[in-house]
């Protein structure tokens, strides 16, 4: 590590040099957004500086919160890691992600997720893999046409349906894991103007109530290559999925493609001829406990999980977290002790990573070599919330 990289929140004035180590870093040819010009409410901005004052990596993160089965609990999401190709390698990342992570627990933040290029230097800092954003490719004609149940009103949408819209999106996700609540001054920020989000929403309610949407953007032209991507498609019962994807069908003759996210096991995806989907894009993302009491306490747990576990955690970059712990979990809530001596389960902060999210089971995770100690099953407590999954990408 250079001796001397200084860390510190970018202010408005660094803000141009963080956008030509971004530009570098990922390759930006379209125009700068505003966003990157001025401080945005809901982000805090890293950066590492050189002996003379050279901006020489940069980090952001997010203030996100995420659903965990029913509750929001308070997420640093990390995005736009760059450090200067002559500075790489030489522990800029480390040092700027080591202070995010500091900041974001005196901020309040439980967890953190991020979506890598590379896996490897986040994993060296305690995050672990725990999902996949897929993007696929179906045959729009491929799409059940269903009519609408009798009961039930297609319509385009307008910015004035935009709350009922968020409605929905919380009553599908909020008792999933992981996913965005997309609340908060971030959000705020990004959707203060009130323009829909796409070209277009359809909509589809049952006595006025909303119960399936979909954005989506037209895309170019009506050949064989024209893609209708949908941004979005969800709905809250299986008559409203049916006439929503109908409404989708019914583009097959002038964008043979439909590209869409689907939500593992929502309504929609009951529909879908996902037999025949491609997949167009995998957005691997990671996940980390920022600070594992809140993290523990902030989720809710399922009703019938319940019992105790003790284990010895190992967090090098987060030294917070490291200790021995005693886990409960009972009617529907749990919470981390700390206690006296060394317990015989050692876990590494990746394997509570990687529990937590409901990407493991202990077993693995003691085959991964991130957890070690006679009786590695009985850690499947800290699992007992299941699998998380992210529908935005950032
Ligand atoms: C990826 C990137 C941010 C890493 O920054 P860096 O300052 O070079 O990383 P560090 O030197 O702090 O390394 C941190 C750890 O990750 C490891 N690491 C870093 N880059 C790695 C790579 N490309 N492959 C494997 N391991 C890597 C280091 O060995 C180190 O581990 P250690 O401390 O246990 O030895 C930097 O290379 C970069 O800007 N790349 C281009 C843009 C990019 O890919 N950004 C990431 C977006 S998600």
């Amino acid at each position: 590590m250079p001796a001397t990289v200084h860390v510190r929140e970018l202010t408005a004035d660094d803000l141009d040099a963080a956008w030509e180590l971004g530009r570098f870093a990922f390759g930006s040819t379209s125009e700068r957004p505003a966003s990157t010009t001025v401080v945005v409410p809901g982000m805090t901005r890293y950066g590492a500086f050189d002996d003379a004052g050279r901006l020489v990596g940069k980090a952001v993160e997010l203030h996100h919160e995420q659903w965990w089965s029913g509750r929001a609990v308070p997420a640093a999401d990390v995005a736009g890691v760059a450090v200067a190709p002559e500075a790489r390698g030489r522990g800029v990342a480390r040092a700027m992600l080591t202070a995010l992570l500091r900041g974001a627990r005196e901020r309040g933040a439980a967890v953190s997720a991020l979506y890598p290029t590379v896996a490897a230097p986040y994993r060296a800092l305690g995050w672990e893999t725990a999902g996949v954003l897929r993007t696929v490719d179906l045959a729009t004609a491929a799409l059940p046409r269903h009519r609408p149940a009798a009961h039930l009103t297609v319509r385009a949408g307008t910015p004035v349906d935009l709350p009922a819209v968020a409605a929905l999106y919380e009553g599908v996700t909020r008792h999933r894991n992981g996913m965005l609540t997309r609340r908060g001054e971030l959000f705020d920020h990004f959707t203060a103007d009130g323009d829909l989000p796409g070209d277009g929403l359809t909509l589809v309610e049952d006595g006025g109530d909303l119960v399936a949407y979909a954005t989506w953007q037209r895309g170019r032209g009506y050949g064989a290559d024209s893609v209708l991507t949908v941004d979005e498609a969800l709905a809250v019962t299986a008559e409203a999925a049916r006439a929503l994807v109908g409404v989708l069908g019914s583009w097959a003759s002038v964008a043979p493609t439909l590209r869409l996210c689907p939500l593992d096991g929502d309504v929609v995806s009951t529909v879908l001829p996902l037999e025949s989907a491609r997949d167009h894009e995998r957005d691997l993302w990671m996940h980390r406990p920022v600070d594992v009491v809140r993290a523990v306490a902030a989720r809710g747990w399922p009703a019938h999980a319940r019992g105790t576990v003790d284990f010895t955690l190992t967090d090098p970059l987060a030294e917070w977290n490291t200790g021995t712990w005693r886990l409960a979990v009972a009617d529907g809530a749990a919470e981390l002790t700390r206690i006296g001596d060394e317990a015989d389960l050692r876990l590494d902060v990746r394997g509570f990573a990687l529990l937590y999210a409901g990407a493991a089971r202990a077993r693995s995770v003691a085959q991964a070599g991130l957890l070690h100690g006679a009786d590695p099953d009985a850690l499947d407590l800290l699992g007992a919330g299941g699998v998380a999954q992210l529908l935005d990408y950032f």
